[in-house]
């Protein structure tokens, strides 16, 4: 095993859970082929002396971050307008790669990162879609590449959330050249989701979107440097709702929304086969249920799936997972993948991301022209 020091661009939710899960990974893996361990960390200079309490070597410049000797890995943990740069300068710089979703804000800035990456065979390019990681999902793909149940037929995916309220002040997440709305946010992973379970994406789409709020209180940096709340007109949505076809013939629906009292982080999907479906909810997140149409006794299954027998597993069966389980999960697939071991379940790529960007472009363009879009018409 080999020590991998790693670069972590940003010190929010997710940049401080990289502070618990790349140290995790020896722990819960004893076959992980190289041990990762923050070496440096980009933050913004309100965020350094909480940083450092962390024990975190502070660099409060970006670029020198990425490019200097510190580390041979960057992990991307910015508000999602600052991906394409960070990720280009870090594959410049012969750095491997790991972002967060969404990859990016646009398709052009999505494709241009993924044709960088894929330049450079040697370097790992991973995007934390999470979700990948939670053994019920990989049970779920199991089921559709035995073709247990036959054709998919009809699909249903939804990601919400309940914090997007009138109340709620505009973050960088509501700002259309920062974040990208819901769809970029929630939507992002439920899109991968269907590609990751079911092997394929939606051919055509036919979406709605909406702004329930209209203006939200910013705050701003006044040029004397002082700090005031201005409202501004919001441009992104805060849910969306999208019917899609899908290549085989089958229909789906998404939707997602930040408007959804009561739901804090309700995700899943319920796919229907000729013969059997097979559902889940993030709600509920170590089981898959299955339903065989063929049984004699039919009913709904509740499968526990993280004994060990589906995927990972790091504490024996049943010890219940959580978040931040499938994060280190991802970051000991991100070292498999550098030392050129299959992963357990595929990581998401660059491309795997950018075609979830094609998708959510479709859906803006959807809404946008009020007509049912192709997805052969994005590229
Ligand atoms: N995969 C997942 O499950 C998951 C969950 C949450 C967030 N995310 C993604 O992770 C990324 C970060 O989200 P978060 O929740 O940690 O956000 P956050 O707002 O909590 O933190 C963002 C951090 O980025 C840095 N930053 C902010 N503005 C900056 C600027 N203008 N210039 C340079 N650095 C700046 C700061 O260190 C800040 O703390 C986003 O892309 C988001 O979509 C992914």
């Amino acid at each position: 095993m080999r020590d991998m020091p790693v670069t972590v661009l940003g010190f929010g939710a997710m940049g401080r859970a990289r502070h618990v899960s790349y140290p995790n990974v020896a722990k819960y893996y004893g076959d992980t082929p190289i041990n990762p361990y923050v070496a440096q960390g980009f933050v913004l200079p309100h965020e350094a002396d909480a940083a450092r309490k962390l024990g975190w070597d502070v660099n409060l410049d970006m670029m020198d971050a990425i490019k200097n000797d510190k580390s041979e890995y960057v992990d991307i943990c910015l508000p999602n307008a600052l991906h394409h740069s960070a990720a280009l300068a870090a594959i410049e710089a012969k750095k491997h790669v790991f972002c967060e979703k969404p990859l990016a804000l646009t398709v052009a800035e999505a494709r241009e990162m993924t044709e960088a990456a894929e330049a450079c065979p040697g370097l790992l390019n991973s995007v934390n879609f999470i979700y990948r990681r939670v053994p019920a999902n990989v049970f779920a793909r199991k089921v559709v590449q035995e073709n247990w149940f036959g054709k998919l037929l009809e699909a249903r995916s939804y990601y919400n959330q309940s914090w997007g309220g009138p109340g709620t002040g505009g973050g960088w997440r509501f700002d259309a050249k920062a974040g990208g709305g819901t769809l970029a946010d929630l939507g992002s992973h439920a899109i991968d989701m269907l590609y990751f379970v079911t092997g394929m994406r939606p051919s055509e789409v036919s979406a709605a979107q909406v702004a329930h709020v209209k203006e939200r209180m910013f705050s701003v940096t006044k040029e004397d440097g002082t700090q005031a709340r201005e409202p501004r007109k919001i441009e992104v949505d805060d849910g969306t709702r999208v019917v899609y076809f899908l290549p085989n013939g089958g229909i789906g629906s998404l939707e997602c929304t930040r408007n959804a009292p009561g739901t804090y982080n309700t995700q899943g999907y319920e796919f229907y086969f000729e013969d059997g479906a097979i559902k889940w909810s993030y709600d509920d997140v170590n089981y898959l249920w299955i339903f065989e149409s063929k049984e004699r006794a039919r009913g709904w299954r509740r499968v526990l799936c993280n004994d060990g027998g589906y995927t990972y597993c790091h504490f024996g069966g049943g010890h219940m997972d959580g978040y931040r389980d499938f994060l280190t999960s991802q970051c000991y697939e991100n070292m498999r993948a550098i030392e050129g071991m299959d992963n357990l379940a595929p990581i998401a790529t660059f491309r795997d991301a950018y075609e979830v960007e094609r998708t959510c472009e479709a859906i803006r363009r959807s809404h946008r022209e009020r007509r049912w879009v192709k997805l052969d018409e994005i590229d």
